[in-house]
C-alpha cells in the first residue's frame, strides 16, 4: 500500500521570533507545490502562531512539541490541545524519548497526552524508541511494544489510521549514530505488525511510521527506500533550512 510521506521538523528548544520565522519562510518556499508528501513543522509554543502566519497557504501543517490532555485548568506548565489549535496548530508530538528521560513521562501519562489529542481533533504523533542499554540487553522488541500497546491503550480504530507512530532509537537521537536503514526496517515491520494485531491489518497499512534519530540528507534517501520506512522526525537537520530541503526533497531509490 502507498502511504503518504511525512517530513516533521522538530526544532526542539530552538528559536526566538525572529529566526523562527526566516527558518518557518524558507522552508515554505521549498514546499510550494508539493503534492505527494506532507511537511509538518514542530516549533516551540512560544512562535507557534508566528510560524503559523508564514506558512499560511503554503501547505506546510504545524505541530506543537507535546500537548496536555484537558482544554484548560490549573496544569502549571502544559499546553492544552484548545491552544494548540488556536494558534494553528493540526498535530502534537507526544513521548519524545526527551520527555521520557529528561522530564520522566511515563506510558500512562503518554497515553493520556495521546487521547487528549485525538478528543480535540489533534494528529498524535506518538514517539517510541528503545536505550542503547535495552538494544544491547536484546530488549528492543519489547520496549517497543509496551510503549506502543500503553501508548495507544483506549484508542479506537477511527482514531487509529490518523495516528503517527514514530520509531526513534534513543542512542541515535542527536549523536550523529543513524540506525542502519535494516535496523530501523526491522523495527518499523515489528511496529507495523503489532498495529496489524491490536486493530487490524487494514489500520496498520494506512498508518503513518516515521524514523527519527540523526536523519541528514545523506542518509534519508536510504531510509525512504525501506518498505516501512513512511517519513522522517528530524532534530537538528530540521534547524537549516537547506538541509531540510534536501530531506523534504528525498530521492526515491
Ligand atoms: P535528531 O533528533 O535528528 O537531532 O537526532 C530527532 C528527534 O529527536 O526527533
Amino acid at each position: 500500500m502507498k502511504r503518504r510521506p511525512l517530513l516533521v521538523g522538530n526544532w526542539k528548544m530552538h528559536t526566538t521570533v525572529l529566526d523562527a520565522c526566516h527558518l518557518a519562510a524558507d522552508i515554505a518556499k521549498t514546499c510550494l507545490g508539493l503534492e505527494d508528501r506532507d511537511v509538518l513543522l514542530a516549533p516551540p509554543f512560544t512562535v507557534l502562531s508566528q510560524v503559523a502566519h508564514m506558512v499560511a497557504e503554503t501547505g506546510v501543517l504545524l505541530a506543537a512539541q507535546n500537548v496536555c490532555w484537558e482544554a484548560q485548568g490549573a496544569f502549571t506548565g502544559e499546553i492544552s490541545p484548545l491552544m494548540v489549535l488556536d494558534a494553528g496548530g493540526a498535530a502534537a508530538i507526544v513521548g519524545h524519548s526527551e520527555r521520557r528521560q529528561i522530564f520522566h513521562e511515563d506510558n500512562v501519562l503518554i497515553n493520556k497526552r495521546v487521547r487528549g489529542a485525538l478528543a480535540f481533533g489533534l494528529v498524535p504523533i506518538l514517539c517510541v524508541g528503545e536505550t542503547l542499554d535495552e538494544r544491547e540487553g536484546g530488549q528492543t522488541f519489547k520496549i517497543i511494544e509496551e510503549q506502543i500497546r500503553s501508548g495507544l491503550a483506549g484508542v479506537v480504530a477511527a482514531d487509529m489510521v490518523e495516528t503517527v507512530l514514530a520509531y526513534e532509537p534513543v542512542w541515535a537521537i542527536g549523536t550523529g549514530k543513524t540506525a542502519t536503514k535494516e535496523q530501523a526496517q526491522e523495527v518499523h515491520a515489528f511496529i507495523r505488525n503489532l498495529v496489524a494485531g491490536m486493530y487490524e491489518k487494514d489500520v496498520a497499512d494506512q498508518i503513518r511510521i516515521l524514523y527519527g534519530g540523526s536523519v541528514k540528507p545523506d542518509n534519508i534517501d536510504a531510509l525512504m527506500a525501506q518498505d516501512d520506512i513512511d517519513g522522517a522526525l528530524v532534530g537538528g537537520a530540521a534547524l537549516n533550512a537547506e538541509s531540510f530541503e534536501r530531506i523534504i526533497h528525498f530521492h526515491k531509490i
